[in-house]
């Protein structure tokens, strides 16, 4: 495509949205609605110009963020009289033979689409050009095309008074213009409208009252749905859904219950992997080949390796779980974890900015924080890392092949040698060599016949027999 520049709206109220927040800045599959048109427009090195308005520092800032290479020119509406007045104020930076105009909630058009607008009106030498779709939904909002006595117009719903069922033609909002055309009638349209506001669309009345030509392509509904409000955010949602969806199936990747898994953009999925029911996968997630990942599990920003498999209802982010780990149920991998391949993390684990080595295993009900755990290590049940002193966090740092006894305290900093044993029910707070037994508990104490001496006290009181109140006696009178 040649001699071609673009301008995108982006400054409008998002009235609709009732959020308070542009809603240029919601994200659909994990990607601001915004970035969907100026990463069509990068792919097909379209330079562009963006109309920023209301709330331009938060649509700036994620242009900005997710557009390193490309530069985007941008203007400033600072009052939003209408999608005509937000063209208007570009003017002086129109500089191509044709202007691709693009409203900046039209999320899901394909290239496909820009192509074949592009095609038609050149072949044709229309003055103006425009995406149309069938929509049989007379609910929604969108502006209808008008032919009547061989002129086009397009009708805002506000504005709209004849039958919708018949006239199911609706404008995508999406248009490309001769810079001659636009140059001239850009400073014709008006606000005599139910909205008081410049209509762009006027200028599709005032080709065809010229006698210009005026082209229309049509593209499948659900490639121009519009968002306005979270309703339509949600319809189109589903269908970038779907389509994310269906081509990882296409690669190979099994989904145990399609419709109840939500997969964001910016995921990819290894060949043979299962995904189960209610899975989500949130941006920046990595998963490999030959991989279970069981139902309801939240994976986001993180990376799995090959043959892994996350147990149901387990909950990982910022994090690395290597070839072959085993992760859950209910476990909960956070804040920059390294999972070694091979190792076992159970149920009821939790991890957080800890790296875990390969061949390890911590099988139930833990907490791992802050701590650097080696190869071949066993976790007991109940070990708790006890990394923070009420001042500041510190460091756990367990050897190759050292045993954890279950339900230990490891008080932070602290070291556990290579392959030293740590005793059940310890409280760890100093470190323990290489090779040595740590036991951190106080001794337990057997007195032979105390039993049957409380219940000749109780009955003596008259009192019911309760194991429970005279293990409370015992305690007394024992400290
Ligand atoms: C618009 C079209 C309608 C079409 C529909 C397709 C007009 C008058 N109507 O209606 O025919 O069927 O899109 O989705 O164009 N914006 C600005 N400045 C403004 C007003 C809006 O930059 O002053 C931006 C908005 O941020 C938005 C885009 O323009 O990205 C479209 O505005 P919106 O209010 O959503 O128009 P619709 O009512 O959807
Ligand atoms: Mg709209």
């Amino acid at each position: 495509m040649q001699n071609i520049q673009a301008i995108i709206l982006a400054a409008g109220k998002s009235t609709r949205f009732n959020t308070g927040k542009s809603k240029l800045v919601e994200k659909i599959c994990g990607q601001e609605m915004i970035l969907y048109p100026t990463k069509l427009l990068e792919q097909l090195h379209i330079p562009a110009i963006i109309v920023v308005g209301f709330q331009k520092e938060a649509v700036i800032d994620t242009i900005q963020k997710n557009h390193q290479q490309t530069v985007f020119e941008f203007v400033t509406q600072e009052t939003q009289n209408g999608t005509g007045h937000a063209v208007q104020i570009t003017q002086k930076l129109w500089s191509a033979t044709h202007i691709l105009i693009i409203n900046g909630d039209v999320p899901l058009v394909t290239p496909h689409i820009i192509q074949e607008l592009y095609e038609t009106h050149q072949r044709t030498h229309a003055a103006i050009s425009f995406v149309t779709a069938h929509c049989p939904d007379t609910s929604l909002g969108y502006g209808r095309v008008v032919e009547q006595n061989g002129k086009k117009q397009i009708i805002e719903a506000k504005d709209f008074s004849l039958d919708p069922e018949e006239y199911c033609c609706i404008n995508a909002g999406i248009y490309l213009v001769r810079r001659d055309f636009l140059e001239t009638f850009i400073h014709t349209l008006d606000t005599h409208n139910a909205k008081k506001e410049l209509y762009l669309t006027d200028l599709v009345a005032r080709a065809s009252e010229q006698g210009l030509t005026v082209n229309t392509i049509t593209a499948a509904f659900d490639t121009i749905r519009g968002i306005n409000n979270f309703k339509e955010l949600w319809a189109a949602e589903q269908v970038k859904r779907a389509e994310i969806i269906s081509n990882w199936m296409h690669n190979g990747v099994r989904f145990a219950l399609a419709q109840t898994t939500h997969v964001d953009l910016d995921v990819s999925i290894g060949s043979n992997t299962t995904i189960g029911t209610g899975v989500q996968l949130y941006a920046g997630t990595r998963i490999g080949k030959d991989c279970i990942i069981g139902d309801y599990a939240i994976i986001a920003r993180s990376s799995i390796n090959d043959k892994v498999t996350v147990h149901p209802f387990t909950v990982i982010s910022d994090s690395q779980v290597e070839t072959g780990a085993q992760v859950g149920p209910f476990a909960h991998i956070r804040n920059h974890s390294t999972i070694g391949s091979n190792s076992v993390i159970g149920n009821f684990v939790e991890t957080k900015k800890t790296s875990i080595g390969n061949h390890t295993k911590a099988k139930h009900l833990s907490y791992l924080g802050d701590a650097k755990i080696g190869d071949n290590v066993n976790i007991g049940a109940g070990t708790i890392t006890c990394n923070h002193n009420g001042v500041k966090k510190n460091t756990t740092i367990i050897h190759d092949g050292a045993y954890i006894g279950t339900n230990n305290s490891l008080v932070a900093p602290v070291i556990i040698g290579k392959d030293a044993y740590t005793a059940a029910g310890s409280t760890i707070t100093e470190h323990v060599p290489a090779e040595a037994l740590a036991i951190g508990r106080s001794r337990q104490v057997n007195k032979e016949g105390y039993a049957k001496k409380l219940r000749a006290r109780a009955q003596q009181e008259n009192q019911q027999h309760q194991p429970f109140i005279a293990a409370i006696k015992t305690a007394e009178e024992t400290t």
